[in-house]
């Protein structure tokens, strides 16, 4: 392999810059030239390339969000557009490709690698942790530590004025946030969509818990739950002062953790190295603090996670 492609596709994330800083020099570092593609597949489609050297990556891995940009494109959900991108990438030399991004980036390598059996490697980028066979995606940690900042100071107020507060944490099908913000930020309560909870019951414990005494609560909602506008009117009909807090896309930017950092550095590091051992379709995964390779095919099925556990200790520890 000669020459290899960078992109990151979707909803950027923090560590995606120390991703890509880290699969240029590693690519650079075995004779591997690499080009950088901006704004994703799109990128591919319309010839956004600049060829990449070790400088031109400096100074960002402090960085969040991406420095090749990204985007959702339309165009290479169809043939026409993804043979275009084939088109140019060969017209450019380039052998390999590495994408960065979640999962609707690694199902558009997957059917890119089985129509043109182009070597693909995904290294996993969202702050929802929703990827299957792999423990962290790159932005997670992030994300997580900025919804705790967050309800940290929203505690600040909830307890000086015996206020209820539903905290909305991002998550599009994923409680992943939600669970892991609500433990560390010492939340009452949480909604996730991986579990059936009803909004009465979330009422019914807030009234025992006021009537018993304790009058500020903060109750962690995920937004792929659905359920924060029906929870605040359902609390609102029986309880006065309940506040409503979306943290919405703060959690996407800002930057990255120590954590994300080695991870992206890592990860990156794994995927040059899956691509120069001739892996043709693979994902990066992390597993027991060691980066790992496993099929794109397994990578984009549902993740299956429990976290009963979790629940029941916010529950035990209110
Ligand atoms: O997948 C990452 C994520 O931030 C989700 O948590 C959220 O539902 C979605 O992206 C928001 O997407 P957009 O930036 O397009 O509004």
């Amino acid at each position: 392999m000669n020459k290899i492609a960078i992109l990151t596709s979707g909803g950027d994330s923090p560590g995606m810059n120390s991703a890509i800083r880290s699969v240029v020099r590693c690519a650079l570092s075995k004779e591997v030239s690499v080009v950088g593609v901006s704004h994703g597949y799109q990128g591919l489609i319309e010839k956004r390339f600049c060829d990449l050297g070790r400088r031109d990556v400096s100074n960002i891995i402090t960085r969040g969000g991406t420095f090749l940009k990204t985007a959702r494109s339309k165009e290479f959900y169809s043939k026409k557009g993804r043979k275009k991108a084939h088109q140019n990438m060969s017209e450019k030399g380039i052998d390999g490709l590495v994408v960065i991004g979640g999962d609707g980036t690694f199902k558009g390598a997957l059917v890119f690698h089985q129509e043109f059996d182009f070597s693909v490697t995904g290294i996993p980028a969202t702050i929802d942790n929703d990827i299957a066979g792999t423990q962290e995606t790159l932005g997670f940690d992030t994300a997580l530590n900025t919804a705790m900042d967050a309800i940290d100071k929203i505690r600040d107020t909830a307890y000086s004025m015996d206020r209820i507060f539903l905290v909305e944490v991002m998550g599009r099908k994923s409680g992943a946030i939600a669970v892991h913000s609500a433990l560390a930020g010492g939340a009452e309560d949480l909604l996730i969509p991986e579990m059936e909870q009803s909004v009465s019951s979330v009422l019914k414990k807030v009234q025992q818990g006021r009537e018993a005494g304790k009058k500020s609560w903060i109750i962690i909602v995920a937004e792929g739950s659905g359920k924060t506008l029906t929870l605040a009117q359902e609390l609102r009909e029986h309880i006065d002062d309940v506040r409503v807090t979306v943290i919405g896309h703060v959690q996407r930017g800002g930057s990255p953790s120590a954590f994300d950092r080695i991870l992206g550095a890592r990860m990156g590091s794994a995927a040059v190295q899956s691509l120069l051992q001739g892996k043709k379709h693979h994902a990066v995964g992390w597993f027991n603090d060691r980066p790992v390779t496993y099929p794109l095919q397994k990578a984009i099925q549902h993740k299956q996670e429990d976290f009963s556990e979790f629940i029941e200790l916010v529950q035990i520890l209110t």
